[in-house]
């Protein structure tokens, strides 16, 4: 018979099976639509640890750990019947509002009429579809749906570029997507040549994978490469609203100025909230007399505006290369691992 496993969070009714011992308890969580906090699932980042105080596991090397000690869940495997596991009092709060049964997200397939499909930049377009209000469509900062195509063949992930209200409802009951197409054959290609207004497509979601833990009054830095833009202004617009002083800077990096994108959005919000600002980056064209945008790779640029990172959430999202590169440089300005979420998502 197939062992089942019982994993409580400590103080709170977060509970959740793991059908066997072959899923990382936070695979098992996830599965379940319990929202934990974790970044990269590979033990890189910390952001999934937290304490066991009931149980056993173990870790990916087949070493029992028993209660008392600080685990990572993407690399921890149940193994025994009932796993307690704790967070601090603040982390705590915080996973209780997230999994909270009337606020708990659980993604459904959606069949949504497109509105607009408008080209942006040569290479983007922002698809935006009608949701209709009865679906009381409700998701988290920086989340994403899977769009499908041609009964499934084709599926594809894109991050929603609105920010959700106090209710985590849409303001507007429309939903945009940053849509990239590097001509490659696949479901981007599709959308910049195929899909018109009227058009119904299906979506799956939303899943809130771009985890992340800011307090209200922690400085913030989003750094975006192309599309990256994203999730960033999705989390960055919400962590705005709820604090209108918060210290924030989103630094977008894309080749030229035929590539920038959200420019206009940019300058509202920095109108709005006086310790809002913004970067550009140019990689790919020379410095201009007069100019407001940066020049060069965000290695180059980083430092000059910052010194260190060390007391900022950092948010990275953007291509793998560019998340990898961004991630190793903000260490190198002092950002904690435990402070730094990101997002990748590949060109195909
Ligand atoms: S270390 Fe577990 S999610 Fe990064």
């Amino acid at each position: 018979m197939e062992k089942k496993y019982l994993i409580s969070i400590k103080d709170s009714n977060i509970k959740f099976n793991a059908k066997n011992n072959n899923y990382s308890i936070l695979d098992s969580a996830i599965a379940s639509n319990i929202i934990l906090p974790h970044g990269c699932k590979s033990g890189a980042c910390g952001s999934c640890a937290s304490k066991l105080t009931k149980g056993t596991i173990s870790n990916k090397n087949s070493e029992l750990i028993s209660k008392n000690n600080s685990i990572l869940l993407c690399q921890s495997f149940p193994n025994s019947k009932e796993v307690i596991i704790e967070y601090t009092s603040d982390e705590l709060k915080i996973l209780k509002e997230k999994n909270r049964n009337n606020f708990k997200i659980i993604p459904k397939e959606l069949l949504l009429q497109v509105v607009e499909n408008k080209s942006v930049t040569p290479m983007v377009k922002e698809l935006s579809l009608f949701v209709p209000p009865k679906l009381n469509f409700k998701f988290y900062p920086g989340s994403h749906m899977d769009l499908t195509y041609e009964n499934n063949k084709l599926c594809r992930k894109y991050s929603i570029i609105n920010s959700p209200n106090n209710s985590l409802n849409l303001e507007s009951n429309i939903v945009s997507f940053l849509i990239v197409n590097h001509n490659r054959n696949g479901l981007s290609k599709i959308i910049h040549n195929k899909i018109k207004p009227g058009d119904l497509l299906k979506l799956k979601g939303p899943y809130a994978t771009f985890q992340y833990k800011i307090k209200k009054d922690d400085p913030v830095i989003g750094i975006a490469g192309g599309t990256g833009i994203s999730p960033i202004l999705s989390i960055v617009k919400d962590l705005l609203n709820k604090n209108h002083t918060l210290n924030a800077l989103i630094y977008l990096s894309v080749r030229n100025r035929d590539e920038i994108l959200e420019m206009s959005t940019l300058f509202k919000l920095r109108q709005k909230y006086k310790n809002f600002s913004f970067k550009i980056t140019l990689t790919r064209e020379k410095k201009l007399p007069n100019n407001i945008f940066l020049n060069g790779r965000v290695n180059d640029n980083l430092q000059k505006i910052f010194k260190d990172l060390s007391t900022h959430k950092v948010l990275i999202s953007g291509s793998d290369k560019f998340v990898d590169a961004t991630y190793r440089h903000v260490l190198k300005l002092n950002a904690l691992k435990k402070n730094i979420y990101y997002e990748k998502f590949s060109e195909n």
